[in-house]
């Protein structure tokens, strides 16, 4: 074997065995279901509604060079048209609802320098829609179309050419509007009717979140067996975000969150350029995006490789609390019974080891003690944005869980010794705990997506340090 083949033998070895473990790629979501997503979209408006979804511009990063593109996730989820300069639309036409995809147009220049466009023809073709346009025509044709119609749906804040368009169209047609009846009368978002279909995933939905918290929890595996005392945050997060590419990914979901020791105390902390110690505690926070998916998986594991006592004790609350959240995730409970039930956990547990000296019903209290050392939600909607859309209390009141919604379970005990507000236990000062999967409501009981990451002590301590 000559020293190439074996140090490529080497690298792929790490790689391929994640690549093994997560398995094949699921099929992306077709045509057909895109199709049956505008259909059950246009089931709600009014024969004289005209719908525009919107995408934002590119954003600069430095001088002449962008941010990678991502579009908007309701473009995303009605038409899967992935470029910039993108509107989609639609209108009723004799009982027929006839969608128009505004694209770049081909343009040989810009293709040979940024990637080939699929244009107006391309987008026809392979995309589903009735028609598209060239953006260019955006103006006359969106100018047209509003002229017709009588309600408008459309986010504004957006993309800044429609709502000057629909501002415009709104303003300086009063004299047709009164003559005729022609032109809009209101605005209004349609994101409400859109979040509620994004609420409930699909089958194909489903396959592809599963997909991307597989590859998640790979990238946590792997990070645990290349944790040494020693390592930077910055060197797990390299390993991390490698294997999100190595197993196409677009990449994170959001920034990783890479906190050893005291850092592990911040909830959103993302600077990872810290050495990871001997004695603490390193809190990941990292998910990736697979076709539009997003996947958000926490695990908190003692840089030595082996949970001290004090450690462990916090550890095992939290997964405690974490155990019993998962179990509230079913069809018909509140949304918030999965938070109720770790807070009961946590506040026992620290009330057993005397951190808190209070009653559980008083720790438990709008102003009580577990407030110092646990401040955030249990979870959130998971789906194309890693904070998904879909209003968790309807009309005022909590939503229940239905098959087919997906919603993190992330209880977590953080011990900032470096807070001035609290007095922090000394067993337990700078420990910071969290322990996060993606959990699917199904007429079963709860379905863990991110099962495949480790998560009790002994086999977090079975890993950690092995690469
Ligand atoms: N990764 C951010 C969160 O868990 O909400
Ligand atoms: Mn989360
Ligand atoms: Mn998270």
């Amino acid at each position: 074997m000559t020293i190439t083949e074996y140090s490529l033998g080497l690298q792929r070895g790490m790689w391929d065995v994640s690549l093994e473990a997560v398995g094949p790629e699921p099929a992306k979501i077709s045509n057909e279901e895109f199709a049956s997503r505008q259909q059950r979209l246009f089931s709600q408006l009014r024969p004289n509604d005209l719908l525009i979804i919107t995408a934002p511009d590119e954003s600069t990063r430095s001088n002449d060079v962008h941010y990678p593109y991502r579009s908007s996730s309701d473009m995303l989820y009605l038409c899967g048209w992935e470029d910039p300069e993108a509107v989609f639309t639609a209108f009723n036409d004799d009982g027929k609802w006839v969608t128009t995809l505004f694209v770049q147009p081909k343009d040989i220049l810009q293709e040979i320098w940024e990637g080939r466009r699929p244009g107006v023809e391309g987008a026809v073709k392979n995309w589903p829609i009735d028609n598209a346009l060239s953006h260019d025509e955006l103006n006359d044709s969106l100018s047209n179309m509003l002229v017709k119609c009588s309600r408008v749906l459309v986010k504004l804040g957006v993309d800044s050419t429609v709502d000057g368009l629909v501002d415009n169209e709104i303003k300086s047609n009063s004299r047709e509007r009164q003559k005729f009846g022609l032109g809009p009368v209101s605005i209004i978002d349609p994101s409400r009717m859109i979040n509620e279909l994004r609420l409930r995933k699909s089958e194909a939905e489903i396959r592809l979140m599963r997909h991307s918290a597989k590859i998640a929890a790979q990238a946590h595996i792997q990070a645990m067996a290349h944790t040494k005392p020693g390592v930077g945050e910055w060197q797990l997060e390299g390993i991390i975000e490698g294997l999100f590419k190595y197993c196409k990914t677009s990449g994170t979901a959001y920034p990783c969150i890479i906190g050893s020791g005291e850092n592990a105390t911040i909830l959103h902390y993302t600077v990872n350029d810290d050495t990871c110690d001997d004695g603490e505690v390193i809190l990941i926070d990292a998910g990736c995006e697979y076709n539009g998916y997003a996947s958000d998986i926490t695990r908190s594991w003692p840089v030595s490789g082996k949970f001290s006592d004090a450690q462990a004790e916090i550890y095992q609350i939290v997964l405690d609390a974490q155990l019993a959240a998962i179990d509230e995730c079913r069809v018909g409970n509140s949304y918030d019974a999965p938070h109720k039930a770790a807070r009961r956990v946590l506040a026992e547990g620290l009330i057993k080891l005397g951190v808190i000296e209070q009653s559980l019903e008083e720790a438990l209290g709008s102003d009580g003690e577990l407030n110092k050392w646990y401040m955030h939600n249990t979870g959130h909607w998971l789906g194309m944005d890693v904070h998904d859309v879909g209003v968790y209390m309807p009309d005022n009141e909590p939503r229940l869980f239905e098959e087919g919604m997906v919603i993190t379970v992330e209880p977590g005990l953080y011990f900032g010794a470096w807070r001035p507000d609290v007095e922090c236990p000394e067993r337990y000062a700078n420990l910071g705990i969290r322990i996060e999967d993606d959990v699917l409501i199904t007429k079963d009981g709860p379905d863990v997506l991110s099962g495949d990451c480790p998560k009790t002590i002994a086999n977090i301590e079975s890993i950690v340090g092995t690469a």
